[in-house]
């Protein structure tokens, strides 16, 4: 289910990389419900279509931009694509990777890919939104993970993703101080274990013994996620800044 969020501003213009995946085009869906205009943001052989047609389902504007979040240039590219929809004021980096594997195995091409995509892909897309929203303020959600605060208890080594993750939180504190004066609020989002491409991706008692640690007792749904990124890009949310949100249920409440 897409729950609309009140305080978005119809007709304003979001950025949302990773826009193809499970949580990116759930945020898609969500902000097109409310009005706003989608850049969406994937990797050049992602399925960025969809997320078009889902705003067109929506009576939303939607544009394609395929982009590598690695490359500086590529995201600055981009930004300038995304403007041709109007004036940017909202932007969710979502783009992100995950490779299981034990810290004494992992190689490092692998420890590197993961922090390229996951936290330096997060910094040139917020230093490109920067760009575009210096002038007239704005709003940006990064999407972290609970991943960065706990280890995943169940049996899932990921030391990449896990740091990856906590600097995503950092990296969003310290921007949300640096960029208050220009009227950007900064903010992250940090997800339990939710249903999409990720999770589907590991086996099934991998994922048994991941949700037996979860209060809740089940995965979070996409759309569970999107509505309190929504919220936080919102005007509703005017005086949050600097903030992790944690939707994992309860988890690391124990
Ligand atoms: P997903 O695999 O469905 O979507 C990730 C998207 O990022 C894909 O569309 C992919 O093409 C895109 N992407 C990857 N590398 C890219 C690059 N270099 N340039 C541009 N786009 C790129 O994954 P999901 O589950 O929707 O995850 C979305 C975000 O939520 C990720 O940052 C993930 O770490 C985070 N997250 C997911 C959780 C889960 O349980 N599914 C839990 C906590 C956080």
């Amino acid at each position: 289910m897409t729950w609309t969020v009140p305080g978005l501003r119809p007709g304003a213009v979001a950025i949302v990389t990773g826009a193809a995946g499970g949580i990116g085009l759930a945020i898609v869906r969500s902000l097109a419900a409310a009005g706003v205009r989608l850049a969406c943001w994937d990797r050049a052989d992602a399925n960025l279509e969809r997320a078009v047609a889902e705003c067109g389902l929506a009576g939303a504007e939607g544009l394609a931009v395929p982009v590598d979040v690695t490359n500086r240039e590529d995201c600055r590219t981009a930004a300038r694509l995304s403007e041709s929809l109007g004036p940017v004021r909202y932007a969710v980096n979502c783009a992100g990777i995950d490779r299981l594997r034990a810290t004494v195995d992992m190689t490092d091409p692998e420890w590197r890919e993961v922090l390229d995509v996951n936290l330096s892909g997060v910094l040139y897309c917020c230093l490109a939104e920067y760009d575009l929203m210096r002038s007239r303020g704005g709003a940006i959600v990064n999407i972290a993970s609970m991943s960065a605060s706990v280890f995943n208890r169940g049996a899932l080594p990921h030391v990449g993703y896990n740091a990856s993750k906590a600097g995503v939180v950092q990296l969003s504190r310290c921007l949300a101080v640096e960029w208050a004066g220009d009227g950007i609020r900064v903010n992250s989002v940090s997800p339990g274990y939710t249903r999409t491409a990720m999770t589907d991706r590991n086996p099934t008692e991998l994922n048994l013994a991941l949700v037996a640690n979860v209060p809740l007792a089940r995965m979070a749904e996409v759309d569970e996620i999107a509505a309190p990124v929504s919220f936080l890009l919102s005007d509703a949310a005017a005086y949050i800044t600097g903030h992790d949100l944690l939707i994992d249920g309860g988890l690391t409440a124990w």
